[in-house]
């Protein structure tokens, strides 16, 4: 079978998501697929070859030429975060097109990657999060009613966006307009909410056939005053696997997350962060194509519940084929 791994995206963390690309590229069993690198950058979508070259994907079928043929790929394994690959666009496209993709459907991605809507939607069904405030570019801008609803200190988050790029902690009032201008860079919507205090973890959900199962709990401790960009990927943190909460809390959490899964109809591999805080699971957001580079939460998971990576995406691929 021949597998497109899409790769890239035009948001900040284009970068991140050609990582994650190179490591399902390489893990991905050879004996079972042909598998085609394909670059989604804004300048082009491209398929990248083995010597380096590019060639042109004909977005009227996400056909390409690799050289001596014309390849319609059978699957694609989607690893693009932000837009347009995590947020149902490409999710439609492939689903018009009637090639099978290895995330979630375009509506469950467009529905998890506005943050505000999904947790309005979580909240209906039980789900418990920070107090949230939305503001959006019509919208005159209200510090002190900000305070009221969020309290300080609290977070300014764009509210379609990845990999903390815009984010800001919030300790004093005086501190939110400059946050808000900030978080403007990467969207033109922005959602504000209550810093927790607690423990933050994050776990991987996934789907095998019907199946969905939760993988190990990973404890995450950040040296910066929260998981941001330079914690995230520069080591500015600890990512423990499993992490050091009781079986008790675990299991709560793993149950949480694949009540949110399932709540939301979601397929392939997701990762859900939690905080920790008196003992219950506050929910802080989904991403439905988690991070799968080197320094990646999901890589790790996997290894704690004793898969490979290539076990592991072998799941996720034939899940659709
Ligand atoms: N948005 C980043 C890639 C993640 O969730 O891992
Ligand atoms: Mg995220």
């Amino acid at each position: 079978k021949r597998i497109a791994v899409a790769m890239g995206g035009y948001s900040s963390e284009f970068e991140i998501s050609i990582n994650s690309g190179g490591i399902v590229c390489n893990a991905l069993d050879k004996n079972k697929y042909k598998i085609y690198p394909v670059h989604i950058l804004e300048e082009g979508w491209y398929f990248v070859a083995d010597d380096g070259k590019k060639h042109p994907v004909n977005k009227a079928d996400f056909s390409f030429n690799d050289g001596t043929e014309t390849i319609r790929p059978d699957a694609v394994f989607n690893t693009i975060h932000g837009t347009p690959g995590e947020d149902g666009y490409l999710q439609a496209y492939w689903e018009l097109l009637g090639i099978p993709h290895t995330s979630t459907d375009y509506y469950s991605a467009a529905l998890s990657f506005n943050k505000r809507d999904c947790l309005s939607v979580l909240k209906n069904f039980g789900v418990i999060a920070a107090n949230s405030y939305f503001v959006n570019e019509g919208t005159a801008i209200n510090v002190e009613e900000i305070v009221i609803r969020t309290g300080l200190p609290c977070f300014v988050k764009p509210n379609r966006s990845g990999s903390s790029f815009g984010i800001s902690k919030v300790n004093e009032m005086y501190e939110i307009m400059p946050a808000i201008e900030k978080a403007y860079t990467e969207d033109s919507e922005i959602i504000i909410e209550t810093a927790l205090v607690g423990v933050e973890v994050s776990v991987g959900v996934y789907n095998k056939g019907e199946e969905v199962i939760a993988l190990p709990v990973t404890e995450i401790v950040s040296e910066n005053e929260f998981f941001d960009y330079e914690a995230k990927y520069l080591g500015k943190s600890q990512e423990i696997t499993p992490a050091r909460i009781s079986e008790e809390e675990t299991e709560m959490v793993q149950k949480e997350a694949i009540r949110i899964y399932k709540l939301l109809n979601m397929k392939g591999i997701t990762r859900s962060e939690f905080i920790i805080e008196k003992g219950k699971p506050y929910f802080l957001e989904i991403n439905t194509n988690p991070g799968l580079s080197a320094e990646s939460i999901i890589p790790k998971q996997v290894r704690e519940a004793g898969m490979t990576l290539t076990d592991f995406f072998n799941i996720l691929v034939q899940n659709v084929l």
